[in-house]
């Protein structure tokens, strides 16, 4: 329970809609999307100003009070619900949702931290503009979640996460000072790069308030391919041979084990599959032209394509003739998360090795595991173009999910996680730390990066009041 006078002057600065410690309004917000956490907060703090987050947070510094910052609430790893303690006040960044500029001219955006990924999109897209990082969850992510991940998705392959897209950070530091770091400077060698030290913090060093992020171009058109292919080690060497006679027009390669396809056909209605035939693994190519003197898209992956069929890289491919299908496509890839939940329990790994050495990684950890758990099933899915897949290990069939991911699933991801370190890969690599790996990223991390990960959070964090429980082992 809050102290009623902290209650009261948090109630007097926010306003009703800004402030509540009523049960029923914050319940909603104390579990992650994909319910594996659910935790406990004293109040939802809702500021609509940078100048009301701070006043937040100096009374939470002076009070020692735990701030959870919370954006879209679509965290993979548990990074936005508060611990079990109760004493935390969940800090909502909904109301500060304002693009505060938009210079085409600069291809500059200025995002404040609530701003729904879509919107941004929108917004971008009405200017001849677009802002070049995607996901499944584009829909409720927010900037500021985007920034405290370094979130990827299924354009990195291109424009790079979130990290190369954001040029300038305003944040509130836990003692309430405001870092403005908003202007887009090419240089600036003032010392640490404090902006780049807050994406990826997971709210652990303080609150973003908004960012300078850098937009491209808008696309004239793309062609979306369906292919089916028979290894991860083919759709590696398409892709190389795709991206050396393409430029940088492939814009997305996203690889699909049948296992997951199969998933989606089967729980999200209105599915179905591109190809006739049976193929163990598919992958989904975006190709886009930005410019009216390039050759059509639909051709020149056509003709892309025709070659590497010839030279056996794929097996069978399908080309969306309308934008229509080209969604459709595109809704395949986006919905074996949803899926995978519908389905049952499963393990959930976001992990990296070197793009070369995904194939083998692949291949190699999916039998160790199968061996070592009999029964579960490993779909490994997305980035491989970025060395980064979804390597999910999932149960078998009919048993009970908590004590499943307890017991077996533990120690399924044990291993997972010590094959990614012994392959020189990283147990995160799009998804972030939060709660879920954070003990994992204390066993497998050298002492080095533990001692610097800890000497920055205590410098700036002193009390420990932001977001405890994450990331920092
Ligand atoms: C994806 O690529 O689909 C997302 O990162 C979410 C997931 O892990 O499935
Ligand atoms: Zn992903």
């Amino acid at each position: 329970m809050l102290d009623s006078r902290v209650a009261e002057t948090l109630s007097q600065i926010l306003g009703p809609k800004g402030f509540t410690t009523d049960a029923q309004d914050i319940a909603p917000w104390l579990t992650d999307w994909r319910a594996l956490y659910t935790g406990k907060a004293s109040a939802l703090a809702s500021p609509a100003s940078v100048a009301e987050v701070q006043a937040v947070m100096r009374f939470a510094a002076e009070h020692q009070i735990p701030i959870v910052p919370q954006g879209g609430n679509s965290s993979m790893v548990g990074g936005a619900t508060p611990d079990a303690r109760g004493d935390a006040i969940i800090l909502s960044t909904r109301r500060m949702n304002a693009i505060r500029s938009l210079d085409a001219q600069a291809n500059i955006v200025v995002a404040e931290a609530g701003v729904i990924l879509a919107n941004l999109h929108d917004a971008a897209r009405a200017q001849g503009r677009r802002f070049p990082l995607t996901l499944g969850a584009r829909g409720s992510a927010t900037i500021g979640g985007l920034v405290s991940t370094n979130a990827g998705g299924t354009q990195v392959l291109r424009f790079g996460t979130m990290r190369k897209l954001v040029l300038g950070v305003e944040a509130v530091l836990p003692d309430g000072q405001i870092y403005e770091g908003l202007a887009a400077l090419k240089k600036d060698n003032r010392g640490y790069d404090l902006t780049q030290l807050l994406v990826a913090a997971e709210g652990t060093l303080g609150v973003v308030t908004a960012a300078s992020l850098r937009l491209v171009p808008d696309i004239l058109d793309r062609a979306v391919g369906w292919l089916g292919v028979e290894s991860p080690e083919a759709a590696l060497s398409l892709l190389q041979r795709l991206e050396a006679e393409s430029g940088e027009a492939i814009e997305s390669f996203e690889l699909v084990p049948d296992g997951s396809l199969q998933l989606v056909l089967q729980h999200i209605p209105g599915t179905r599959a591109p190809l006739g035939g049976a193929h163990p693994w598919h992958v989904l190519v975006e190709y886009v032209r930005t410019n009216a003197a390039a050759v059509a898209p639909e051709v020149a992956l056509e003709a892309l394509l025709a070659t590497a069929l010839e030279a056996g890289l794929c097996q069978d491919a399908a080309l969306a003739v309308s934008e229509v299908q080209a969604d459709a496509f595109w809704k395949l890839r986006d919905s074996i998360s949803e899926a995978e939940r519908a389905h049952g329990p499963a393990m959930q790994h976001d992990i990296s090795v070197a793009v070369e050495d995904m194939p083998r990684f692949i291949r190699e950890a999916s039998l160790a595991v199968e061996r070592a758990f009999p029964g579960v099933s490993v779909n490994a899915y997305g980035h491989l173009g970025d060395g980064n897949v979804h390597f999910h290990v999932r149960a078998p069939a009919g048993v009970n999910g908590p004590e499943w991911r307890l017991s077996t699933g533990k120690a399924a991801s044990h291993m997972v996680y010590d094959l990614v370190t012994a392959a020189g890969g990283s147990i995160s690599a799009e998804h972030g730390i939060g709660q879920m790996k954070r003990d994992e990223l204390g066993r497998l991390s050298s002492p080095a990066r533990l001692t610097a990960l800890r000497a920055i959070k205590s410098a700036l964090d002193p009390k420990g009041i932001m977001n405890p429980g994450k990331l920092i082992p």
